[in-house]
């Protein structure tokens, strides 16, 4: 099964990403989760890794990606960089970082200020989804750059079920509706994840969201804000995410 991560800035994607993870890790997956927030600082910390060299690097870095990609476009086939299908274990061992049976792999980092746009990285993470083959006892988790701008890429088409994770804001709820279009469009199974909520700050937002596509409601949590804001890994459980893993594996 493939995940696709996704919510305004600072919503809790990344948060919501790694602890889903480690509950998956526990019931004995293999877990792989992808960053493709090419300004994600964060999640590797959550997991308690080291930050893995890239796929974009695996592939020679940005402009030979692209130079690749435009080539075989230009050849009038569509832009391939995958030789043949991939598994969980033909991914590039040194584009990955592992720990406790989850491995973390990015697609792309912006290193400097002024190499622009990132689409490249939604054209590879892209790529990467469709051409990922995923087994039994395996889960891929997507945690993606903050807003929507990843669904015009088409990240999405190669995913099983979204989850879009939804802050107590009026953003997040009119993102919400946004990607509610997107995923029937698509017709792809999404599930809300509410974020820093309390029993009153749940009952105002269920006003405004199908209330069947709830699938967890995660208050304010001390041990998070500290692992968060210190940097260090969530070394704990928290009961409404394995609620929302026993959902997806159920
Ligand atoms: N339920 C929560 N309780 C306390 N702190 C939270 C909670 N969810 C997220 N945070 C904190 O908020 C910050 C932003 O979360 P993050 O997952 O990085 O957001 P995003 O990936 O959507 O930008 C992090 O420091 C995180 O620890
Ligand atoms: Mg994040």
């Amino acid at each position: 099964m493939k995940v696709l991560v996704c919510g305004k800035g600072g919503s809790g994607k990344s948060t919501v990403a790694a602890l889903l993870a480690k509950s998956m890790a526990k019931r004995g997956f293999n877990v792989l989760v992808v960053d493709s927030d090419e300004s994600n600082y964060g999640l590797h910390r959550q997991l308690g890794m080291e930050l893995p060299s890239t796929l974009m690097d695996h592939f020679g870095g940005k402009k030979e990606m692209m130079g690749k990609m435009r080539r075989s476009f230009a050849g009038g086939e569509e832009a391939s960089l995958f030789d043949e299908k991939w598994t969980f274990a033909s991914i590039p061992a040194e584009a990955t970082t592992e720990k406790d049976g989850i491995r973390l792999l990015a697609i792309g980092k912006i290193h400097d200020f002024g190499e622009g746009c990132a689409c490249p990285m939604g054209a590879l993470s892209r790529k990467f989804l469709d051409n990922l083959a995923v087994g039994n006892k395996e889960m891929v988790i997507v945690d993606t750059e903050a807003g929507i701008e990843h669904f015009g890429r088409g990240i999405e088409a190669g995913c099983d079920a979204i989850l879009a994770v939804l802050d107590p804001s009026y953003e997040s709820l009119l993102l919400s509706k946004k990607i509610a279009e997107i995923s029937k469009k698509i017709n792809k199974p999404l599930y809300f994840v509410l974020n820093r909520v309390d029993e009153e700050r749940k009952a105002a937002m269920l006003e405004f969201l199908e209330k069947e596509r709830v699938a967890a409601a995660i208050p304010e949590k001390k041990e998070i804000f500290r692992a968060g804001l210190a940097g260090d890994e969530f070394d704990f459980a928290v009961a409404e995410v394995e609620g929302l893993a026993d959902l997806l594996t159920g």
